[in-house]
């Protein structure tokens, strides 16, 4: 069989997106591309222009005599439940009475255009009257003001640690908030069919909660309402839960009209409207001993969740199950709490508080390695989780064998991390106006949804007659190649090539009750759900082909499935195509459709008591990055990036340092050139491109070597693959570092660097300014190196 370059690999061979031809050519159809239903309405969500407000008045005015207006929808048209919170019920879908955050949405105008709907929505008749707004989180939080309790880990006495520590640190790591910026902004197509029931189809990463959303606010059984998602062009995220509110505005539209209704948000609105990336706060103290030894470490952790739950918590505690990242934490107490403020409600994006925690102990480590006069990797190295007992995390699980050791020394060598640290140091004694960092950082990332129940898929396999398949299964392609991999699992299990397989639209009408595609953890889930279907069909056809070729038990036990045929190994002509097995089963009454389950095993999690193994294993990775900053300006480029990514036996490698490549700049994004900034009334000001900057393709590093760790299978998985999507975003903490270590450069050895979150040029160039002010041989504001161990304990 050959195949045509724009096919995918079968397993494990480099190949291309399953799409990516449609990608480059347009044809790719995406929700707003979809040939238009006759009678269709748009809608125009119209969003508060405050974001603390009681609403004195909210009535149509003569938006309805506005050309082409055909409907304006408000909460009190809502006939089921006028909610969408994904886990907590706190997010009305249209406001009633007050609003908590620029854009909550207020009301939902049904025209024959989008156009004319937005021009009937400035006729609407809306009164406010504003009330003080929460906008700060340090404010927020000395207020009071919280979304959840505490979430507190601990183990052994960190007081008695720090007391004994030879250097204490105390500080606070910010970090900002990130918009999604997918290409495809949010969208749903509703379509009112037969009998009160609903088609939609929706740019969701999980379409079985927007089926149970609609279904609630319209009142309904959730059998009433299918939910297709095409495809998405990018969700990152932010459409994990947050596709439920357009998608049951578009569904309420189609209710109360009886038309198809589409709901879109133009960038603008989709940047205001939607949450983000939360934003943390920490307050920590660490105590190292002189070898740069981490001795314990206390951490409260604030995320400002915005005006709602949403998924808040749980991001909340991924952040403090990440605040070790990879290395062993000897005593601890780390404390979470979500904090409630007057901006959108902050939502999933890549890493899910992952990232915020990980910067914390990334940024604890850098400044205990320059106050003690330590090369950082040393001081990473020392501290990386090796042999029992060092082996388990503050929340009780035990890592297992992680490759992080092997794969330092591997990436520091190929990297010529030493040499080159050294070339750089010399380098900056002799440049005035630049100078050059370089760092490494490790990655250990947790795969699994840490609300157990979470880790389950199914998929839905169907041959026909003449041995073509159609692939269902719950996840959603928004990218990153789930489909492309599934493929794959797929041709591998029932032995035909890619080509006979079409990997259908994800359906709720074909899989039911499915977990969002999240937590990197799609193609771990629906590819063992894929591979069951697969099993059940694979072996009733060894009986039809057994009968077929007339082979005895034995010998049937012993066929395979490959290359679109069934053979006897060793038996030279003993075979027959897999479409005439199809076809025989079909005369033979044998069923070719098969559902697949999968759940993950061994998963458990006691919040209260902070123990458990919420992870079925840990995703690792290392990078080494260079970056050069300017005096003058602040700016920064990342001149080299060297990365060392762990995704087991890769069921699809192009795929693999694609999502690898692209987690590494979006993470450089919200590291160095993203950064969202409100009014004085939280109003939003960088809302598009024009003043919210994404990396852009000269921000990727000039000098990009990703490599996918070798001989990595990972036991207990698909093929022994690992989940990718996530891991990757926090090796851009090393540019944060590498940019420290550069603005090091520019004052007296030692100092600490008051490094902003986001290194825009702005925030560079104040951290210049303050290491140049900064006297020789500091004594730290908040760090004291305590006396000698000798002398203490004498
Ligand atoms: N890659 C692309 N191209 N587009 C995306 O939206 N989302 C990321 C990651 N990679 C995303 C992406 C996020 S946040 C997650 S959780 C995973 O993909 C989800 O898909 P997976 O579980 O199949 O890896
Ligand atoms: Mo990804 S943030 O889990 O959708």
């Amino acid at each position: 069989m050959t195949r045509s370059p724009d096919q995918p690999g079968p397993l494990g061979a480099p190949g291309p997106h399953e799409s990516a031809a449609r990608h480059v050519t347009g044809l790719a159809r995406y929700v707003d591309d979809l040939p238009e239903p006759r009678g269709l309405l748009h809608g125009y969500v119209v969003g508060s222009p405050h974001a603390h407000a009681r609403i004195v008045r909210a009535e149509p005015g003569d938006a309805l005599a506005a050309p082409g207006c055909a409907a304006v929808l408000f909460a009190r048209d809502v006939p089921g439940e006028n909610q969408v919170g994904a886990v907590v019920h706190d997010e009305p879908l249209l406001a009633e009475g007050e609003v908590h955050a620029e854009g909550q949405v207020i009301a939902l105008v049904l025209a024959d255009s989008w156009d004319a709907a937005r021009r009937a929505a400035s006729r609407l008749d809306l009164a406010f009257d504003p009330l003080p707004a929460l906008l700060d989180l340090p404010e927020a939080i000395a207020r009071g003001s919280f979304l959840t309790g505490p979430h507190v880990m601990a183990r052994g006495d960190v007081e008695a640690a720090l007391a004994a520590a030879d250097l204490v640190l105390e500080g606070e790591v910010e970090s900002g908030g990130q918009d999604h910026f997918y290409l495809e902004t949010h969208a749903t197509l509703a379509v009112p069919e037969e009998g009160g029931t609903l088609t939609l189809q929706s740019s969701t990463q999980h379409p079985s909660e927007v089926q149970a959303k609609v279904a609630e606010v319209l009142g309904i059984a959730r059998h009433r309402v299918v939910v297709e998602v095409p495809r998405l062009g990018g969700g990152f995220g932010g459409k994990e839960t947050q596709a439920a509110t357009f998608a049951c505005l578009a569904a309420l539209g189609a209710r109360r009209t009886g038309r198809p209704v589409k709901v879109w948000l133009n960038r603008d609105q989709d940047m205001v409207l939607t949450g983000r990336r939360h934003p943390f706060l920490t307050r920590y103290r660490a105590g190292f001993d002189r070898d740069g030894r981490l001795l314990g470490l206390d951490a409260r952790v604030y995320a400002d969740g915005g005006w709602a739950s949403d998924l808040s918590r749980a991001i909340c505690d991924r952040a403090l199950f990440h605040l070790d990242n990879a290395y062993h934490v000897p005593t601890l107490r780390f404390e979470g709490r979500v904090v409630r403020t007057h901006h959108a409600s902050n939502t999933a994006f890549r890493g899910f508080g992952g990232p915020q925690g990980m910067l914390v102990i990334e940024t604890v480590i850098e400044r205990a390695a320059a106050r003690l006069g330590l090369d950082p990797l040393d001081v990473r190295h020392r501290n990386l989780y090796g042999d029992p007992p060092r082996d388990v995390t503050p929340y009780g699980q035990e890592v297992g064998r992680l490759p992080l050791g092997r794969m330092l020394e591997e990436l520091a060598a190929s990297s010529g991390y030493a040499r080159r640290r050294s070339a750089i140091d010399d380098w900056n004694r002799g440049s005035v106006v630049s100078k050059r960092g370089i760092a490494f950082q490790p990655v250990k990332f947790g795969i699994s949804f840490t609300a157990t129940f979470l880790n389950q898929a199914g998929a839905l396999v169907l041959v026909y007659a003449d041995g073509s398949v159609q692939l269902n299964h719950g996840g959603t392609e928004m990218g990153q190649g789930l489909h492309t991999k599934m493929l794959a699992v797929c041709a591998h299990e029932i032995g035909v090539p890619v080509s006979a397989i079409r990997a259908m639209t994800t359906s709720t009408g074909k899989v039911p009750n499915t977990s969002a595609t999240a937590a990197s953890s799609g193609s771990d889930l629906n590819g063992q759900a894929v591979k069951e279907a697969c099993a059940g069909i694979r072996e009733r056809m060894r009986g039809v082909a057994a009968g077929l070729l007339g082979l005895d038990a034995e010998d049937a036990a012993a066929l395979r499935f490959e290359d679109g045929r069934v053979h006897l190994p060793g038996r030279p002509g003993v075979e027959v195509p897999f479409a005439r097995v199809a076809s025989a089963a079909w005369l033979q009454q044998v069923s070719l459709a098969q559902a697949g389950f999968y759940r993950t095993p061994g998963l458990h999690y006691d919040a209260a008591a902070g123990r458990g193994h919420p992870f079925y294993y840990f995703a690792c990775g290392c990078a080494v990055t260079e970056v050069e900053v300017s005096g003058l300006t602040g700016e920064t480029r990342v001149l080299r990036a060297d990365l060392l990514h762990d995704v087991g036996a890769s069921l699809a490698p192009g795929i693999d340092l694609g999502q690898v490549e692209g987690a590494f700049v979006q993470g450089l994004g919200w590291l160095t050139t993203e950064e969202l900034v409100w009014d004085r009334d939280g109003r939003l000001l960088t809302h598009s491109p024009s003043t919210y900057k994404i990396p852009a393709i000269g921000d990727v590093p000039r000098d990009f070597r990703v490599t996918l760790l070798p001989r990595s299978a990972q036991e207990g998985t698909i093929h022994g693959s690992k989940a990718v999507g996530e891991p990757p975003f926090m090796l851009a903490i090393s540019v944060v570092s590498a940019i420290r270590h550069a603005v090091a450069a520019f004052g007296p050895a030692g100092v600490d660097v008051p490094l902003r979150i986001p290194c825009t040029p702005e925030a560079v160039l104040r951290a210049i300014e303050s290491v140049r002010a900064a006297p020789h041989a500091v004594e730290a504001d908040s760090a004291v190196l305590q006396p000698q161990a000798g002398a203490r304990a004498g």
